[in-house]
């Protein structure tokens, strides 16, 4: 089931954040994020657990997609493609015309998901990451 997260997921998403990355962002950082800045987080909910999650900032007539996972454990299963596609048909009930996003240039898996949701390359963004690679902006037109 995928919905919309909201103030009763925060400690399940610290949670989460926590045993994937290590020490993360505070529930409070959490809060204002997804709660306060009204960006949208949904999250794949399966057997009462977040199993990846999809954060959109809405800037009509575009929107971002500033984050998308899925857990190790679930990947190759189509999680992130059902979030995608969530995502994208809820954009579009709001009249957002075009997603943009930045992947790194080296995450060939990401890549190739997003190519194949039929998104396009429109430019590079150089030493865009923390470890310096290089982020490759891609777009779809959803009208
Ligand atoms: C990228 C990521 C979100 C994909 O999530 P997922 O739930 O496994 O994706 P899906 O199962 O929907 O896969 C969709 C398609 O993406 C491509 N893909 C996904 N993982 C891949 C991999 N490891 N290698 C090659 N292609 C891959 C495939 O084309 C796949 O379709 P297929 O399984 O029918 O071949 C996941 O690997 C992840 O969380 N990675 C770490 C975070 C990240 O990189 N996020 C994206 C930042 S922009």
């Amino acid at each position: 089931m995928i919905r919309k997260v909201t103030e009763h997921d925060l400690f399940m998403i610290h949670q989460t954040e926590g045993q994937l990355f290590g020490p993360h962002d505070s529930m409070e950082a959490i809060k204002s994020a997804i709660i306060d800045r009204k960006d949208s987080l949904y999250f794949m909910d399966i057997d009462g657990k977040m199993r990846g999650y999809i954060g959109l900032h809405v800037n009509a007539p575009s929107a971002d997609i500033a984050t998308l996972f899925t857990v190790p454990a679930y990947r190759r299963k189509g999680v992130a493609t059902a979030l995608l596609t969530h995502a994208m048909n809820t954009l579009k009930s709001m009249n957002i015309e075009q997603v943009i996003l930045e992947v790194s240039t080296t995450n060939h898996a990401a890549i190739h998901m997003y190519q194949k949701l039929g998104f396009t390359p429109m430019g590079t963004r150089k030493n865009y990451y923390p470890d310096g690679s290089d982020a490759r902006v891609l777009m779809k037109e959803l009208t």
